[in-house]
């Protein structure tokens, strides 16, 4: 009886393990809808698709469409001040890791108009 305990605490352990796991692997890397809260680039932008208000009270920019008609590459550089959109650098350099940069920059592509 005893033994039959001990081997259901293994295999317990052992699925707890994998659970843990699993846990980690999903959570690989930054979340840039996250990014872009930390980063707070909410004071001056809403992105009202996903529910983000701005901070600000006027004036702020929505992004709910900002992936549209944008490469990843532009939107890096523009989100860094080395592009311009209509002969305009960005308000704010971008600081933070690479890694948030891209995470960032991969959720702002998503942000499109939806389709019906
Ligand atoms: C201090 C205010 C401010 C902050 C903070 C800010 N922005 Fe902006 N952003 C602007 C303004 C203003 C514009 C409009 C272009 C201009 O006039 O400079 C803009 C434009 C943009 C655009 C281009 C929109 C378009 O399609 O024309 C994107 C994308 C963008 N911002 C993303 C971000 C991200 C991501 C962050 C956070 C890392 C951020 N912004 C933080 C003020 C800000």
């Amino acid at each position: 009886m005893k033994n039959i305990l001990i081997y259901f605490g293994l295999v317990l352990a052992v699925v707890a393990l994998y659970g843990f796991a699993f846990t980690f692997a999903a959570d690989e890397g930054p979340d840039g809808k996250q990014v872009f809260i930390d980063k707070k680039c909410a004071m001056c932008h809403s992105v009202e698709s996903v529910g983000i208000e701005a901070t600000k009270k006027s004036g702020a920019i929505d992004l709910s469409k900002a992936g549209e008609d944008v490469e990843a590459d532009f939107m890096t550089k523009y989100l860094l001040k080395e592009e311009k959109i209509d002969d305009k650098a960005h308000k704010t350099k971008f600081n933070g890791t690479d890694e948030e940069l891209k995470a960032l920059v991969d959720w702002l592509l998503t942000l499109k108009a939806e389709e019906e």
